[in-house]
């Protein structure tokens, strides 16, 4: 990979689509919905995916895109573009906004998505925060940095030391018996944070914010740079019952790697892996 060039295009993609979100946060937005009541989606998301798409084609025109909002909606469209982006020589993954329900709120806690997977392997990871201005960027083998510096995952060792986050799944109100597990969860460790966006949530787990993060049913744009920032970091990430990642992964566990057996262990005891 000529990482240099490729790492440069991904941070000037997400330098221009971080100012068009920063820009807009207090303006009105067109919100519509997508799969379900709580799951939203503004003109500027559509926005900023196009302008990232533009600055990737015009320095790399036979690459592979994946975009959160150019993905047809229902399972056959995303079964399709997984099996795309695994196959190709490069493929970009792009979530132009992680945190849309924030931004829609105004809560500043969103950011701009970007990795680069080579035949389904990750090679390079942005996750750029517009409002705070930091940038954790990820390089195979090359470590993570946040703002240039070296970041390295935190040193708990138990769970009852550590902090987790997690989030809630965009899918129609109610509740489901399953949530009880988050409950029995909690009491396990020092406590649990949600804050609606998973890729910067794995970016604090990288950069030792956080000693880990799990969620159910997410989809490969909100979690493929926050992997390899957080492999990079020195943390491990599997999916939830500690079975290695790879890109069709929905249900993650990142961790700072010291607490991760016990954590997939505590996901299964609380039944929260999402697998039952
Ligand atoms: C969402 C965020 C959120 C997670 C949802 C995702 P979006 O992505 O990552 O933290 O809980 O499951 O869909 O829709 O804001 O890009
Ligand atoms: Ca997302
Ligand atoms: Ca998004």
């Amino acid at each position: 990979m000529e990482e240099s060039r490729e790492r440069d295009v991904a941070l000037t993609a997400a330098r221009d689509a971080g100012k068009l979100i920063r820009d807009n946060v207090n303006q009105s937005k067109r919100v519509s919905t997508k799969t379900s009541e709580s799951d939203l989606v503004t003109d500027i998301d559509k926005r900023a995916e196009a302008l990232i798409r533009n600055h990737i084609l015009q320095a790399f025109p036979d690459h592979n895109i994946l975009g959160e909002e150019s993905v047809e909606p229902g399972t056959e469209g995303l079964t399709h573009a997984l099996a795309e982006t695994q196959e190709a020589r490069h493929s970009w993954i792009i979530d132009p906004i992680d945190g849309t329900t924030n931004f829609v709120h105004g809560f500043p806690f969103f950011c701009v998505s970007i990795a680069l997977a080579e035949r389904g392997e990750l090679k390079l990871g942005v996750v750029y925060d517009p409002i705070r201005d930091e940038w954790f960027v990820a390089e195979k083998g090359k470590g993570a940095t946040l703002n240039g510096e070296p970041i390295r995952v935190s040193q708990e060792k138990a769970l009852s030391e550590s902090l987790l986050a997690s989030g809630f799944p965009a899918v129609a109100r109610g509740r489901s018996k399953k949530d009880n597990g988050f409950f029995d969860l909690r009491r396990e460790v020092r406590n649990i944070r949600t804050a609606g966006s998973a890729a910067m949530l794995l970016a604090y787990v990288a950069a030792g914010r956080l000693s880990g993060f799990w969620e159910i049913d997410l989809n490969v744009w909100d979690v493929a740079a926050g992997v390899l920032l957080v492999e990079e970091a020195g943390g491990r990430v599997s999916d939830t019952l500690g079975r290695p990642y790879d890109l069709s992964v929905r249900h993650i566990l990142a961790t700072n790697g010291l607490i991760h057996d016990h954590t997939v262990n505590a996901l299964k005891k609380t039944g929260t892996t999402g697998f039952e």
